[in-house]
């Protein structure tokens, strides 16, 4: 899918700026290597205070920006330096600046879902367009209408092809198949990746019960798992108990071998060690947020990372050529 293209000999915004914040290191400079240019020098570090300050080593006056920093734990402190090489960018007379955020934070509270309660996916929108981004690039968000929450254009990307391509590589040794999806948000993505393999589906239910001692859970299971290998998908794996949870109901209705497919490893609190722990053959996910070496350790080999370095180095040279990022994907 992603093939390094010839480069055009005119450049609307000039050439490429990339820098990077603190919150991925690795993946900004595999972006780099990718794009055979280097990451741009800059001086950020935070106060004694916990106020951040940003300084750039050389100008970008002219130049077409991208800033990379996915927005993990410290959920605040990457989203504010965010924030602030945007604007320090800005001030600098960058022509173009685009916020790459593999990985988008809040985008879990999409919707007034209950009363009194706000739309924080909205206000980050907000926040990265007032900071003076002129675009995003962000990765599988969890709900599309965000995309409407920002006013400037943006490349919402998936990472859909790049793991349907390694499931490709051992759906063949698995026995009779199902793809199974862990939440049923993620069901019309789950029913891509099945078609795609060509196996069956089924899905985890969570039902939200409330009772006079309180809110609890159940799960129901939609479809047949019962001696067979399971692939269960899902978007994210934070506190892992909805993994958990689905892990559980698959094997008590029979599941083989269970493999675990999740595009953001966000891992909070504990989930690491819990998702380790569990009866689950291999875990597949992304880079786009970094895995602590403590947290990672839990799973020993039993982990696949996919990186998504490629597939955003491509659309930051199509973004900078402006040509078509659908053609990538034949759209
Ligand atoms: C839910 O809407 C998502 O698809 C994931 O299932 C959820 O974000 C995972 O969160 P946790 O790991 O905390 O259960």
């Amino acid at each position: 899918m992603v093939h390094k293209p010839q480069r055009h000999e005119t450049m609307k915004y000039g050439g490429i700026k990339l820098y990077a914040g603190r919150s991925c290191p690795d993946l900004a400079q595999k972006i780099a290597k990718y794009l055979e240019i280097p990451l741009q020098g800059r001086e950020v570090f935070t106060f004694p205070n916990d106020n951040i300050f940003v300084k750039l080593n050389s100008s970008v006056r002219g130049q077409d920006c991208y800033v990379i920093q996915t927005s993990t734990l410290p959920v605040h402190t990457n989203l504010m330096e965010l924030l602030i090489m945007i604007q320090t960018l800005r001030l600098d007379s960058a022509a173009r600046i685009t916020a790459v955020v593999p990985y988008l934070c809040y985008s879990r509270s999409d919707k007034k879902d209950q009363p009194r309660v706000p739309i924080t996916a909205r206000l980050v929108a907000d926040m990265i367009e007032v900071a003076g981004a002129d675009r995003y690039m962000t990765l599988d968000l969890h709900a599309g209408q965000i995309q409407g929450f920002f006013s400037i254009p943006g490349d919402v990307l998936t990472t859909f092809h790049l793991l349907i391509d390694y499931a490709k590589t051992f759906i063949n040794n698995l026995v009779d198949p199902v793809v199974a999806s862990a939440d049923l948000g993620f069901a019309k993505k789950a029913r891509n990746f099945a078609e795609e393999l060509n196996v069956p589906l089924a899905f985890v239910e969570k039902r939200r019960v409330t009772s006079n001692s309180g809110e609890s859970q159940t799960l129901s299971l939609i479809g047949d798992t019962n001696n067979r290998d399971v692939i269960l998908v899902d978007d994210e794996i934070s506190t892992g108990g909805s993994i958990e949870q689905a892990v559980n109901i698959i094997k008590e209705c029979g599941a083989r071998d269970v493999y675990v497919i999740f595009v953001h490893p966000v891992l909070s609190l504990d989930a690491a060690q819990r998702m380790a722990a569990l009866p689950v053959k291999q875990f597949i996910t992304t880079d786009t947020i970094p895995i602590p070496p403590k947290k990672l350790a839990h799973f020993g080999d039993r982990i696949k990372i996919i990186s998504v370095a490629g597939l955003l180095g491509e659309v930051i040279i199509r973004a900078n050529e402006g040509r078509s990022v659908g053609e990538m994907f034949n759209e």
